[in-house]
């Protein structure tokens, strides 16, 4: 009913105000593909973060349920939601941080490449809006293929004249989740104490991890060697035929999201030292987009770590990773000037 709906938007915005005045740093974040198996999730967890005032909810389905559900959580963010195209614009208008897991997962045989026909088009039109309603605000890539869809989203902001290098992030945190669970497995850490650094970007060989950079300081056999490596770079599609057909990672993934989103908030508020992976327009190699360490502030990305010492089969990878990558870039750049 319009009297109940008017009531909530009027408690909704008391609440915003409440916290304004309080002086906690609320931000506002939109999730577009919030309905999903990775938004659902994603939504319930960072309606859990204390970092986020204003929760919007985009989807071209199911977004009023999930916004009743997750609004009854005793968290203290306001969640609205937001359904088809025609409330894309009042979904992103004064956003910080768009956060984008919209678009379809893979099915056992398919490669992410195979994904992008649909998701291209997806990613395209939803930065199409970001750059009209909230040009400012960091964005968070995670629909596949990762590769090409940061690519995309960089070409249709420079297209609208608005493209900030700084501010365009690919997600590539699961890569870097799942490297630290697997490496503690085989040394017996705890997944917590270890850091591995995975660079290159989200796709079989491009996902390079940096075995001989891993804290805390230690050594593999040739034989971890290769189990770690094709482990982390198949980690997704061990999910995948795991599922069955009935998609990919979604769980691990929105933890990933929530991981890497909560490091861009505290970036924001001005935290100092937030050094994570992501894949961004980068300098590292001579390809235009890389995922490498990045410092992130209260711009964005504000600087962007060379890969240290690399090994010989480190040095192999690479080759191969940027190989593959050089390729997913062009087609991406390509879809958007074509
Ligand atoms: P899903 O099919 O469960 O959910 C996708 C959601 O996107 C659906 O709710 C759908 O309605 C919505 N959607 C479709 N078109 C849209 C549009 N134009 N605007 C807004 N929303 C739209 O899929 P999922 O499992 O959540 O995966 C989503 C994407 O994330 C896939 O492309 C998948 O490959 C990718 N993914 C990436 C990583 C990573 O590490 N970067 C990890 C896991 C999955
Ligand atoms: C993942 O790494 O889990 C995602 O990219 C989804 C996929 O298709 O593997």
């Amino acid at each position: 009913p319009p009297n109940l709906q008017m009531m909530e938007e009027d408690l909704g915005l008391k609440r915003v105000n409440c916290r304004a005045k309080g002086g906690s740093p609320g931000f506002k974040v939109a999730i577009l593909g919030a309905a999903g198996g990775i938004g659902q999730p994603l939504t319930m967890l960072m309606k859990m973060n204390p970092l986020v005032s204003v929760l919007h909810l985009y989807d071209v389905v199911n977004t009023p349920g999930v916004t009743s559900d997750v609004s009854h959580m005793d968290t203290s963010a306001v969640v609205r939601g937001f359904l088809g195209q025609q409330q894309l614009e009042d979904a992103l208008t004064g956003m910080d941080l768009v956060i984008i897991p919209a678009g379809v997962p893979r099915k056992p045989g398919m490669t992410r490449d195979d994904l992008f026909n649909i998701n291209a088009g997806i990613v395209k039109t939803l930065c199409e809006a970001i750059a009209k309603s909230c040009p400012k605000a960091i964005v968070n890539i995670i629909s596949n293929p990762v590769n090409s869809t940061v690519p995309i989203a960089a070409e249709v902001f420079k297209k609208a004249g608005v493209f900030d290098p700084n501010r365009v992030l690919g997600v590539t945190m699961l890569d870097v989740v799942r490297a630290n669970t697997f490496v503690a497995e085989v040394l017996g850490l705890d997944p917590r104490e270890v850091d591995v650094p995975v660079v290159g970007g989200h796709a079989g060989v491009t996902i390079l991890p940096l075995l001989s950079q891993v804290k805390p300081p230690c050594s593999f056999t040739q034989k971890e060697i290769d189990y770690l490596t094709d482990r982390i770079q198949n980690g997704g599609t061990e999910v995948v035929e795991a599922k069955a057909g009935a998609g990919s990672a979604t769980l691990s993934m929105a933890y990933a999201a929530v991981k890497f989103a909560d490091a861009c908030l505290r970036a924001l508020r001005g935290d100092a030292a937030v050094v994570y992976c992501a894949y961004v327009a980068s300098e590292v190699t001579e390809l235009p987009f890389f995922a490498s360490k990045v410092r992130l502030g209260r711009n964005g990305v504000e600087e962007i770590y060379p890969l240290g010492p690399l090994n010989e089969y480190e040095r192999a990878g690479l080759e191969k990773a940027k190989k593959e990558l050089a390729s997913s870039i062009q087609k991406g750049i390509a879809f958007v000037r074509k």
